[in-house]
């Protein structure tokens, strides 16, 4: 059998027996999964040999890039020493106790973490947690969350409520009862005439008056993305995280960062939240913890909180593999590269700013309506009309067209509706911000071209 040969039979096998997430499975199988069979560094390459730069980190979470050693053999010595033991029965292991201490180290004021297996299931874990913390403090009440139209926490029944993705609630009867759900602060989108930071302040306020009409002593928390990740890359005016922090802290109701894609250094901080300048209660993290070489996801627990949660008897929730030993050794080791080689520093201030100049000045595309860049995550809105902050009729297809060029020019981009995403790793060099800037721009190219082409500007 010859590699072509063994392409379509894999692709046969792949159809007949995997349910691929977030896809529709008839019209992938006609065209055909992408085997992705290596990678190094920031490149991936295809069943075919042909080689792509990973614009998106994997799925936001590959920030040390491929091919790192240390962490498969960390992962290999661990699964030799000990594979498994539960975290139930009065028992620990010692890679879970290493890997929480140098978390409460990354947080000051977070000295305490409850380990999941997913981002999706660490927001699960918040809702019950929350739930349970304002049942100890007396005030059963306080019961209801606030989050933001769509916004993304994961696809569970509680992570899909707490999203605000309408098409994911319209399968199956989501929301949950008990989550509502504000504006979110995309200025190039809803701002209107507004100025960006009266738009963030208009759109905190929103969350103010949702909680005013539930009544306070009914809400337990609000949830939010630092900077929106699947929701298009929205990074909220600076007056937003400020505002609502001061309205939250006015009515006792918690706060809640979901860092599972700013966290560990996305934004050129440790943290989302620190780049934001708010004190969370609780952090989701997941993805950058591991930089996806295992799974693993958690909740970072403010110290107030964990001193009520603790003395609070038991908290009947956990996850079989809830702290897997493997995975908190790679997520050691994840973190240890992530400090020894400075990524987060160099994401703030020598890759993310070099990458940024060249990202913005995508604007002056024709087909581009704003450029954003903060630490490595991006977005362009891609408009028929740039003076009228246009969008197209039909949102999603120029960002579809977009996505399969720059695809076919060997760069992985994401689009989200209208908006292209770009969330490189963190050693991607200088050369290979070149690169990505220039495939992107011949992306946006041939999307223009084929805009026209289709009558759609
Ligand atoms: C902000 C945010 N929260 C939660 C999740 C869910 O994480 P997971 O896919 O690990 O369940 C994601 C995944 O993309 C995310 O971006």
């Amino acid at each position: 059998m010859n590699d072509a040969d063994t392409a379509i039979s894999l692709r046969a096998r792949n159809a007949r027996h995997h349910i691929h997430p977030f896809s529709d499975m008839d019209a992938l199988n006609a065209e055909g999964v992408r085997i992705i069979t290596h990678a190094e560094g920031v490149w991936l390459r295809d069943i075919e040999g042909r080689q792509f730069l990973d614009g998106f980190s994997g799925l936001w979470n590959v920030a040390v890039g491929y091919g790192r050693r240390e962490i498969a053999e960390a992962v290999n010595a661990q699964m030799l020493q000990l594979p498994f033991y539960n975290k139930f029965f009065k028992s620990t292991t010692i890679p879970i106790i290493e890997l929480a201490e140098m978390l409460s180290e990354l947080a000051p004021g977070f000295s305490r973490t409850f380990f999941t297996n997913s981002g999706s299931e660490a927001n699960d874990t918040i809702i019950r947690m929350v739930r349970h913390y304002w049942q100890l403090r007396g005030r059963p009440a306080k019961t209801h969350f606030i989050a933001r139209r769509n916004g993304y926490h994961g696809s569970t029944v509680g992570g899909a409520s707490l999203g605000g993705m309408a098409w994911m609630h319209a399968q199956g009867g989501l929301p949950i009862p008990g989550v509502t759900h504000v504006a979110q602060p995309w200025w190039w989108g809803d701002g209107g005439d507004m100025s960006p930071d009266e738009f963030g302040l208009w759109a905190a306020r929103e969350v103010g008056h949702a909680i005013d009409r539930l009544g306070a002593e009914t809400v337990a928390a609000f949830i939010g993305e630092p900077v929106q990740g699947a929701g298009g890359v929205i990074v909220p005016p600076d007056t937003y995280w400020p505002e609502v922090e001061r309205i939250c802290r006015a009515r006792d109701v918690l706060i809640v960062s979901d860092e599972v894609i700013c966290g560990f250094g996305r934004l050129g901080h440790w943290f989302g939240s620190q780049r934001f300048g708010f004190r969370p209660d609780l952090m989701t993290i997941a993805k950058g913890i591991t930089s996806g070489y295992l799974p693993m996801g958690g909740v970072m627990v403010s110290d107030a909180m964990a001193d009520v949660l603790g003395a609070g008897g038991d908290f009947f929730h956990g996850y079989t593999t809830s702290g897997h030993p493997a995975c908190a050794a790679a997520a050691i080791a994840n973190i240890g590269i992530l400090q020894r080689e400075g990524l987060v520093e160099r994401v703030g201030h020598v890759i993310g700013p070099y990458l940024a100049e060249r990202w913005l000045g995508l604007a002056q595309h024709p087909l581009v309506g704003e450029a954003r860049m903060v630490g490595l995550i991006g977005g362009l809105e891609l408009t028929p009309d740039k003076s009228l902050r246009a969008r197209f009729p039909k949102a999603g297809e120029i960002g579809t067209v977009c996505r399969d060029v720059a695809y076919r020019a060997g760069l992985i981009l994401r689009a989200t509706g209208d908006c292209m995403l770009v969330a490189p790793p963190f050693v991607l060099s200088e050369a290979e911000a070149d690169m990505l800037v220039e495939r992107t721009r011949h992306a946006l190219d041939g999307a223009l071209e084929e805009a026209v082409r289709r009558g759609w500007m």
